[in-house]
């Protein structure tokens, strides 16, 4: 939609991509401001408030995609501490953020506390424990939901499916009942909410509508018990098309959502998702070093690697590979992308049919999500420059890493050690 060509080459909204990677370089990612905020509004316009959309910031949490999502009136669903102090730094606010995660620390817990967080999504009936302690050593009431997991196979990628029993998210069905009962009798707990999540890159409804309804019977169950459920969040997880795969339309399930809580009363909703919100919105511009013939297969050797983009290394994720030059009437070979890293596992895409030599540009596509956040600097590779495009202008919302900041805080031993 945003990475469209003008003819022969391709922009992003009004900007050439071949101009872009000339001014910064490559590896490049390159995101679309206008594609994230009407990725954005496909979800804002079914869920008036106080619903809540709470942007899962692990998908792509530059300060400028936080700040540009702050301003459409986000909440922010966090993993970490460092996440809070990212979406605190680019203008949200704690209040507006719900805190997820198997594995808080002392000092993550007491660091959200401070803050003001919104709420704490907490995963085990240890960690409720936990947050009880701290919030009572310091003399206030933590807000807090439990992750419940709803039993439900997402039909997604093993690595990424977390809303089954035999996954460490969440807390069991069949024990929630309990764990609720348990964190409404512990006095610096403010038991306000459930939620779940049952997985991510996931391209059908009937996933999401089964594990809506044991929530809400949950929820439910657990109102007559006395138990003031005032929200429910139903998580992430919305897929997005990478191939040719159907785009899953989100509308009615976020009706069927906001019927069923209707029928409850005084229940407000809350969705955390990522992916459907920067995946589209971004691609990751790299340059062929050299193609590189072979009697069983052809390599094009690019210059990002598996450290700039690992999820087709690490889910066998398929990535569109477009030439940002499309060289008409040239013949196009079978290749594989591969990158420089000393790995097998380097590819951004086997048996891809393209018409490119060494100097050209290409663009792996919807790059957007769990693109440069999963990046790394293996094989002491600076990560790559962000830039955001609006209309005709370019912003660099992040400069590539210097070279020597890869070994900053590194220390020789002494010469008499
Ligand atoms: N909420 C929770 C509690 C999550 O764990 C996640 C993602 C989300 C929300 C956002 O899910 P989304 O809407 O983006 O699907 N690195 C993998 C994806 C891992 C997702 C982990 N949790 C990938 O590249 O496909």
């Amino acid at each position: 939609m945003s990475f469209q060509y003008k003819e022969t080459e391709m922009f992003a909204e009004d900007c050439a991509v071949t101009d872009l990677a000339k001014k910064h370089g490559t590896p490049l990612f390159i995101y679309s401001k206008a594609a994230i905020t009407a990725n954005w509004e496909q979800f804002a316009k079914h869920w008036p408030a106080p619903n809540k959309l709470c942007y899962a910031v692990k998908a792509n949490s530059n300060l400028a995609v936080l700040n540009l999502l702050a301003r459409l009136g986000a909440g922010f669903d966090i993993v970490s501490g460092g996440e809070l102090a990212r979406v605190l730094a680019a203008g949200g606010k704690a209040a507006d953020v719900v805190f997820s995660g198997v594995g808080k620390s002392h000092d993550e817990i007491a660091y959200a506390l401070d803050q003001g967080i919104g709420c704490f999504n907490v995963e085990s009936a240890a960690e409720l424990e936990r947050i009880q302690e701290i919030a009572a050593s310091k003399g206030v009431t933590a807000p807090v939901s439990l992750r419940v997991n709803p039993d439900v196979d997402a039909q997604t990628h093993p690595y990424i499916a977390t809303g089954l029993k035999a996954n460490k998210f969440g807390i069991a069905m069949s024990e929630a009942r309990d764990v609720f009962r348990r964190a409404a009798q512990l006095p610096n707990l403010n038991v306000c909410g459930a939620d779940c999540h049952i997985g991510s890159q996931i391209l059908t409804p009937q996933p999401f509508l089964d594990a809506a309804e044991r929530m809400f019977t949950l929820v439910s169950d657990l109102r007559q018990e006395g138990i003031q459920i005032t929200h429910l969040d139903m998580g992430g997880g919305f897929g997005i098309p990478y191939q040719h795969e159907d785009k899953l339309e989100v509308g009615n399930y976020l009706q069927t959502l906001q019927q069923k809580a209707a029928e409850l009363g005084n229940l407000k909703l809350m969705l955390e998702p990522g992916r459907s919100i920067v995946g589209n919105a971004g691609i990751m511009v790299t340059k062929v070093e050299y193609y590189k013939p072979g009697s069983e297969k052809n390599f094009l050797l690019v210059d990002a690697g598996m450290n700039d983009l690992l999820r087709p290394a690490l889910y066998n994720a398929y990535h569109a590979i477009q030439p940002v030059v499309r060289h008409d009437g040239v013949d196009e070979q079978l290749v594989d992308v591969v990158g420089p890293v000393c790995e097998t596992g380097d590819f951004f895409g086997h048996a891809r049919h393209l018409a490119a030599q060494e100097g050209d540009l290409l663009a792996v596509m919807n790059a957007g999500a769990y693109g440069f956040t999963m990046a790394s600097n293996y094989n002491t590779r600076p990560r790559a420059a962000e830039v955001m495009v609006h209309g005709d202008s370019a912003t660099l919302i992040r400069e590539r890493e210097p070279l020597e900041s890869l070994w900053q805080g590194e220390h020789i031993l002494g010469e008499s050690v």
